[in-house]
């Protein structure tokens, strides 16, 4: 059995080993390009919200006026400080809070984006200004792990009838639509590309259990497509 965080428990795992964290989120950065695809981001002041080791901020700051990054834990924080001194980012804050309590005034941002958080969303509408929007992003039906989603899924035998299947086994015949909260998704297509299978084995092996690992090295994968999902809503006055 390996040191540390289990397998599959994000939240240690960012805490502990920010660094594997931080290489395999590969797939925040498809869904920044899409959003930077659909807002103009110059003159924009955003909070990250769920902000991690910084996958989202520390590519959307270069972009943007201000980046406010509000995470609840230690460890990622440390980590994305180190990122913005190596890559000289002088516009991102770093805030330790709660996503349920955001610290920040009401209207005070342009734009709020969360990826693959646990975002409280009428929290993030709160703080965004009219006109502003909040982008939500994470992955469609079946795409918890992207393409190794089902094979994951009945490797831990996740049962047809819990909360989690959708992720694993779940698709999709639409690729666009508008949710119950009057989020308009988008679904599309991301290669995420490790390199080596082996690097994929290693960062994957180590969040999900080293059969994925195993599996990655027999199938000489370095890449893993996933179908992301991204969601906006726009902020009326
Ligand atoms: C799966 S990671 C996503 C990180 C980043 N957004 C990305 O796409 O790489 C989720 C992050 O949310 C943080 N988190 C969990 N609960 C939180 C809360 N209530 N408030 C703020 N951050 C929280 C965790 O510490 C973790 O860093």
């Amino acid at each position: 059995m390996e040191e540390g965080p289990g397998y599959f428990q994000f939240d240690d795992i960012i805490e502990q080993l920010p660094g594997v964290y931080h290489a395999f989120a590969l797939s925040t950065l498809g869904l920044v390009e899409r959003l930077r695809e659909s807002v103009d981001l110059r003159k924009a002041t955003l909070v990250d919200i769920c902000a991690g080791t910084g996958r989202c901020a520390l590519t959307i700051a270069p972009a943007a006026r201000h980046v406010y990054a509000v995470e609840l834990q230690r460890g990622p924080s440390l980590f994305a400080h180190e990122q913005m001194k190596a890559l000289g980012i002088g516009n991102l804050t770093y805030l330790r809070g709660d996503a349920n309590r955001l610290p920040l005034r009401d209207r005070s941002v342009d734009h709020a984006v969360g990826m693959w958080g646990v975002v409280d969303s009428e929290e993030a509408e709160r703080v965004v200004r009219p006109g502003g929007q909040v982008f939500l992003g994470g992955c469609a039906p079946g795409n918890m792990v992207g393409e190794l989603s089902g094979m994951i899924g009945s490797l831990y035998g996740i049962p047809d009838d819990s909360p989690m299947a959708d992720l694993f086994f779940g698709d999709s015949d639409q690729d666009h639509g508008v949710d119950e909260k009057g989020y308009h998704w988008n679904d599309f297509d991301y290669v995420a590309d490790y390199g080596t299978p082996e690097e994929a084995a290693r960062l994957l092996g180590r969040i999900y259990g080293p059969q994925v690992g195993h599996h990655l090295e027999e199938q000489n994968m370095s890449t893993v497509l996933w179908r992301l999902r991204l969601s906006s809503r726009s902020i009326s006055a």
